[in-house]
């Protein structure tokens, strides 16, 4: 777990130092503006790559298995199968070289009924997760604004209400 730490503030660390070639440039008006023009790292890699999505992700798993606003919803769901796929989606999600192979937001989340609340609820634990990795707010920022337009996918209920239950139609995807 140190490890991780360690190799994640390091490479975010890096990523933010102002290279010499972005002082160059800007001296010489070039009128290249930083965030588009030079190449940036991946989110992926300024989060600290796989070990560290991972490290995070597994976090996450842990706050949204233990948050009773949402918990109820993963009564029927392979744990397993849960974390593998969230991984991957995360990779991916973030720019980095991993395949997601399970199903779509839609149909992973289909007849869960889950609410406006609740997806909210998610969202803040994967924040606090993020704090816990010290990701800056810039990093944090990114995740969260890489998730969010999933919202009209998984959201059926527009309800700030949480704690809803799992409705009976609700059929998981085949354990792992
Ligand atoms: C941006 C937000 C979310 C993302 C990116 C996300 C992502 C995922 C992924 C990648 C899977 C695995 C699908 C598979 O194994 O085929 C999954 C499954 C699941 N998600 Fe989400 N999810 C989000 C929000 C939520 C919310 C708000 C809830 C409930 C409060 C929820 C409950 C579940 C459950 C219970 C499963 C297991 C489904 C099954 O067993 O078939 N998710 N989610």
């Amino acid at each position: 777990m140190r490890s991780i730490l360690t190799g994640s503030i390091v490479a975010i660390a890096l990523a933010v130092a102002p290279s010499a070639a972005m002082a160059k440039a800007k001296k010489h008006h070039h009128a290249m503006h930083p965030m588009h023009k030079m190449a940036e790292k991946s989110l992926f890699e300024r989060l600290g790559g796989k070990p560290a999505i991972d490290a995070v992700t597994d976090d996450f798993a842990g706050r949204v298995l233990a948050d009773t606003r949402i918990n109820a919803k993963f009564a029927k769901s392979d744990p397993t199968r849960l974390v593998t796929n969230l991984k991957a989606f995360m990779c991916s999600a973030t720019g980095g070289p991993c395949a997601y192979t399970g199903q779509s937001m839609k149909a992973a989340h289909d007849h869960m009924g889950v609410t406006t609340g609740e997806f909210n609820a998610l969202v803040e634990d994967l924040g606090a997760s993020l704090d816990k990795f010290n990701v800056p707010a810039k990093e944090k920022g990114e995740v969260v604004a890489a998730l969010a337009p999933l919202k009209p996918q998984i959201v059926e209920i527009k309800s700030p209400a949480t704690g809803a239950p799992l409705p009976a139609a609700f059929k998981p995807a085949p354990a792992m």
